[in-house]
């Protein structure tokens, strides 16, 4: 079985993703001899409606960015489907396009990076940065380009005066508005936003949230939130996938994630909340015990090996997601069907 959740009613489901797989082979030696592979994204799914925040979240090397990156397309999938909605086309499974479609794709669907040190080409002026996506893609004249990207800047909460300057100039706030500026000048319906603040200063994440959150209202924008920062999450998500060894533990509802976790895993992780306190490290911690090896996952369940409430079947068996509530699923034996259910 699938995500097994019914769209609800009324609400156009922008992105449906279907056993999406991504692994790398593991390769050795002077023939590059493949002798494994890494299961960065292993047969997941979700869906995300038009105009809304879904959240994905989990440790560090659990599949976070690459789900994030196969889903736009910036790596090829090794399996599975990614269903857009294009606003004239209707419903496309982007895994296959190529060509002009698939540039279609890339206006339609851009990311947002963690790092806007890095992210920004430190050789072009601000200008060019954020026009660039325009030029590639030859919309508009010279000058509508260039009253598109003053209108970006307004819009970002940028001085047109800077558009000369270079990104060296600029703090990591500033920066991450002119990766924004950059991401919405094609008019985009869709971001992916790898960790879009935790590069920052904690006084300068609520900022870009907030922005992020006006152009949404503003430009009716669906964002898939990535981060391992469960406060942030909490701020921006609807809803909210928690990832584990690269699958889907559990996704729902924000508050029925944060309130009434049904994973064992998501339990672990919503005990181990810190107070809110700027001075604490946002990294994500959880249930104690290594997380295991995505090259060699455990069988079964991946996270069996650290569960308090593990029991025969976890060892053996691949739990799938199930629904346990409206727009709540979760891959755990303790919710599987009774028949499916250790004895013990
Ligand atoms: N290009 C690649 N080649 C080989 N392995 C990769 C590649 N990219 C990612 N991986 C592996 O895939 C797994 C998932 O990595 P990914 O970067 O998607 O995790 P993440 O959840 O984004 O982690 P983080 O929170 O640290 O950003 C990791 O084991 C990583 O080492
Ligand atoms: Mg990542």
């Amino acid at each position: 079985m699938t995500t097994t959740t019914v769209p609800t009613q009324g609400r156009e489901v922008l992105l449906n993703v279907e056993m999406l797989r991504k692994y790398f082979p593991i390769e050795r030696g002077f023939f590059k001899r493949v002798v494994g592979h890494v299961r960065a994204v292993d047969d997941v799914s979700f869906h995300i409606y038009r105009g809304e925040t879904v959240g994905l979240v989990g440790e560090t090397g659990c599949g976070k960015t690459t789900c994030g990156m196969t889903v736009l397309r910036g790596l090829p999938v090794t399996a599975g489907k990614v269903e857009f909605r294009f606003r004239d086309l209707g419903n496309v499974d982007v895994t296959r396009i190529e060509g002009d479609q698939l540039k279609h794709y890339r206006r339609e669907a851009q990311m947002i990076f963690q790092d806007p040190y890095s992210s920004l080409n430190p050789r072009m002026t601000v200008r060019e940065i954020v026009a660039e996506p325009l030029v590639i893609n030859r919309i508009g004249s010279a000058r509508e380009q260039e009253e598109r990207v003053a209108h970006m800047m307004k819009i970002v909460g940028l001085d047109k005066r800077y558009l000369r300057r270079y990104p060296h100039a600029f703090s990591g706030g500033q920066r991450q508005r002119i990766s924004i500026a950059r991401a919405l000048v094609v008019n985009p319906s869709f971001l992916v936003a790898d960790e879009p603040t935790s590069a920052l200063d904690v006084s300068i994440q609520a900022q870009i949230l907030n922005l992020m959150m006006e152009l949404q209202e503003q430009f009716g924008l669906t964002y898939l939130f990535i981060s391992h920062n469960l406060s942030v999450v909490k701020y921006m998500a609807h809803r909210v996938g928690i990832m584990y060894l690269g699958r889907l533990a559990e996704i729902g509802e924000k508050a029925a994630i944060f309130e009434a976790p049904r994973h064992p895993y998501t339990q672990a992780l919503m005990r181990a909340i810190p107070i809110a306190d700027p001075d604490q490290p946002s990294g994500l911690q959880s249930a104690p015990g290594e997380i295991g090896n995505p090259a060699n996952p455990p069988p079964g369940c991946a996270f069996h090996p650290r569960c308090d409430r593990r029991m025969e079947i976890c060892s053996q068996v691949r739990p799938e997601l199930v629904q346990v509530g409206a727009e709540h699923d979760v891959a755990c034996h303790l919710y599987g069907e009774p028949t499916t259910l250790s004895d013990r």
